[in-house]
C-alpha cells in the first residue's frame, strides 16, 4: 500500500453549548472543511508525526521522541493525541511498523470548530486503510474519542462523533446522538475573533453563576431546551428565517450568562447589520468563532461585513459526508 490520504470535517455547535453541560439538548452540524491526514508505511520502525498547523513535527521510537520541529515539550503535549489514535489502529491491526503521519485543517486550530477531533478521526482511518484493517466508523469513533480525552479531559464525545458520522446531530448527554433531517443547505458564515479562549475557563464561569443564580439560570435552562427544539422543526422544514430568529435568541441567553465578549459582539453586530437571518457564538465563547445564517443572495455580503469587522471568516455550509478515504 503505497500513500492513503482520508479526511473528515470539522464542525459548528448550531444550538445549544453550554446549556448541554447540564442536561439540555444541542444541535451539531459537520460542516464543509475538513482535515487532512496523510499515512505512508516506512522502512523503519519509526513513527514520525507531522502537523502543519501546529508547527511542530516529531519521530517517535517506544518511549524515545526527537524532535524535528517545534520544542520538546510542545511537541509532547500536542502530538499525543495523534500519536494516541496511530496507536490504536497499530493495536487492532496487532502489528508494529514504521509510519509517516502528516495532517493538516482548513479550518483553524483551538477555536471550538472541532479541528483536533477531525484530524484525529483521519489520521485513524488513514492509518487503518495503510494496514489494511477494517474499520467501521464505529471503530474510527472510539479512536477518536480516546485522542480527544487525552486534549480535553472529559469531552461529551460530541466532536469526534460529528466527524465520524457527518450530517447533523441532536446531542443530549442522557441520551446520546440522534442524527437530524435537515431539508434546506445551511448557508454559515463563520468568523474566527482570534481571540484565544479556554473551553474550560468559560464552562467554569457559567457554573459559577448558575450556583449564584439558580432561579434565574434554571428558567434560561428550559428556554434553550425550547429553542433547539422548536430548531429541530425548523431543520427539519428548512425553514432558515426561523432558524436565524431562534439563533439570535440562543446568543442573548449566552450572552446572559456572560460567555460573549467584546470581540464576539463586534462580529456578530456586523453581520446582522449586512442582513444576516441570525448570528450567534458558537461553543465556549469568551472569543473563538462567531457562526452568521444568511440566505445565499445575501451570503457574501455577510462574509464581506464580517471579515471587514476585523475577522478571519469564510462560508461554510454543512456536510453529510463524514470520515472517508481521499485516495489510496
Ligand atoms: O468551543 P468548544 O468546541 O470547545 O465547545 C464547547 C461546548 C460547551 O458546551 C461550552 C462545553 C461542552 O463540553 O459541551
Amino acid at each position: 500500500m503505497g500513500v492513503v490520504v482520508a479526511s473528515a470535517p470539522a464542525k459548528v455547535i448550531l444550538f445549544g453549548e453550554h446549556f448541554v453541560v447540564y442536561g439540555e439538548p444541542a444541535i451539531v452540524l459537520a460542516i464543509d472543511k475538513r482535515a487532512y491526514a496523510k499515512v505512508e508505511i516506512r522502512q523503519d520502525k519509526r513513527l514520525f508525526i507531522h502537523s502543519q498547523n501546529l508547527g511542530v513535527s516529531a519521530f517517535f521510537e517506544d518511549d524515545d521522541i526527537k524532535v524535528e520541529k517545534g520544542d520538546l515539550k510542545e511537541a509532547k503535549i500536542k502530538l499525543e493525541p495523534i500519536k494516541c489514535a496511530v496507536e490504536k489502529v497499530l493495536k487492532k491491526a496487532g502489528e508494529k511498523v514504521g509510519l509517516n503521519v502528516e495532517v493538516h485543517s482548513t479550518v483553524p486550530v483551538a477555536a471550538g470548530l472541532g479541528s483536533s477531533a477531525a484530524v484525529a478521526s483521519a489520521v485513524a482511518a488513514a492509518v487503518g486503510a495503510a494496514l489494511n484493517v477494517e474499520m467501521s466508523k464505529e471503530d474510527v469513533f472510539r479512536i477518536a474519542f480516546e485522542a480527544e480525552k487525552i486534549m480535553h479531559g472529559t469531552p461529551s464525545g460530541v466532536d469526534p462523533a460529528i466527524s465520524t458520522f457527518g450530517g447533523t446531530m441532536l446531542f443530549q448527554l442522557d441520551t446520546g446522538f440522534k442524527p437530524l433531517e435537515v431539508k434546506a443547505d445551511i448557508p454559515l458564515v463563520i468568523g474566527n475573533t482570534g481571540v484565544e479562549r479556554s473551553t474550560r475557563v468559560q464552562v467554569a464561569k457559567v457554573r459559577e453563576l448558575r450556583d449564584k443564580y439558580p432561579q434565574i439560570i434554571e428558567p434560561m435552562m428550559r428556554t434553550a431546551r425550547e429553542i433547539v427544539l422548536q430548531a429541530v422543526e425548523a431543520l427539519r422544514k428548512g425553514d432558515l428565517q426561523t432558524l436565524g430568529e431562534l439563533m439570535n435568541i440562543n446568543h442573548a441567553l449566552l450572552y446572559g450568562l456572560g460567555v460573549s465578549d467584546e470581540s464576539l459582539e463586534w462580529l456578530i453586530n456586523a453581520a446582522r447589520r449586512a442582513g444576516a437571518l441570525g448570528a450567534k457564538l458558537t461553543g465556549a465563547g469568551g472569543g473563538g468563532c462567531m457562526i452568521a445564517l444568511a440566505s445565499m443572495e445575501r451570503l457574501e455580503k455577510v462574509l464581506e461585513a464580517v471579515q471587514r469587522a476585523g475577522a478571519s471568516a469564510f462560508i461554510a455550509r454543512k456536510t453529510d459526508e463524514g470520515v472517508k478515504i481521499e485516495s489510496s
